[in-house]
């Protein structure tokens, strides 16, 4: 794996014909939120075992939503950083795509991208376990949790669990878009969490080219990435985008 700069890759994506965009909870900790697995993270202060299984959440809804109401809290104060707005504008001057996202925080949409994939859900809608009814937060008193539908099932956050599937429209079409794309930026990922950190591999196995945004080496820098863009998103993306505007009006 090389090291690539601003320049080096805004000439990489002018040349791309179908790139894509999978993103992780590292592109939006200048957001405020923080992601799960650095030094701070989420996962240091909830155990995801007891806060973020379907099980764990079934068994004790009380508990899980002291973490759910903190994370919502959170991301109601969230905004877009210019990491969001750079690959929203790269896809709105046609070098993006589609973003598969990992994040549940609504920071892509916020930040005007389109075509979105999301992975793993989004904390902006609400759900009933029982009779799979959507509820608008408005309705909902996060005073009164846990929260229970008319139908007397529990609602939770419209986000995939662990022991949950990956929504099927979005298994399907993250898997066509990183099948056909040539070039795939994976941007603040650790690369922890299946199903989503094989599709990397999928894209590699089908010829794109991989480039790793971070701040850290991950697992997937010691066999798979080619480039390395070394320093935090919202800092980076505005710094390609600027270059690509040079060398495509020119
Ligand atoms: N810029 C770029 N990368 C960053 C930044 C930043 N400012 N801050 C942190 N990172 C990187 C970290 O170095 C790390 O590699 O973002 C990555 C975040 O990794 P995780 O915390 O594991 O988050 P993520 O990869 O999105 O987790 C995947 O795991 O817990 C589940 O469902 C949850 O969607 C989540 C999934």
């Amino acid at each position: 794996m090389k090291d690539i700069t601003p320049p080096q890759l805004a000439e990489l994506i002018r040349q791309s014909r179908r790139v894509v965009a999978l993103t992780g909870a590292g592109i939006s900790v200048e957001s405020g939120i923080p992601d799960f697995r650095s030094k701070g993270g989420l996962w240091e202060r909830f155990d995801p075992w007891e806060y973020a299984t379907i099980q764990a959440f079934e068994k004790n809804p009380a508990k899980v939503w002291v973490m759910l109401k903190e994370m919502d809290e959170i991301l109601r104060h969230a905004r877009p950083n210019p990491a969001h707005y750079a690959l929203a504008e790269l896809e709105a001057r046609g070098h993006l795509m589609s973003v598969i996202t990992q994040n549940v925080d609504n920071l892509h949409q916020a930040a005007g991208s389109q075509n979105i994939i999301e992975y793993h859900g989004n904390a902006h809608r609400f759900v009933c376990l029982t009779c799979r009814g959507h509820w608008p937060r408005a309705a909902l008193d996060f005073d009164q949790t846990p929260l229970y539908c008319y139908c007397g099932g529990l609602i939770k956050p419209d986000v995939v669990f662990f022991g949950e599937a990956i929504p099927e429209a979005a298994l399907y079409k993250a898997n066509d878009l990183v099948i056909n794309c040539d070039l795939l930026l994976i941007i603040g990922t650790s690369a922890e969490v299946a199903p989503a950190n094989i599709l990397p591999e999928v894209a590699k196995n089908n010829g794109a080219i991989i480039v790793e945004s971070n701040l850290a080496h991950t697992r997937l820098s010691l066999y798979l990435s080619d480039y390395f863009l070394q320093g935090p998103a919202g800092r980076m993306w505005p710094l390609v985008l600027e270059q690509l505007k040079q060398i495509t009006t020119q």
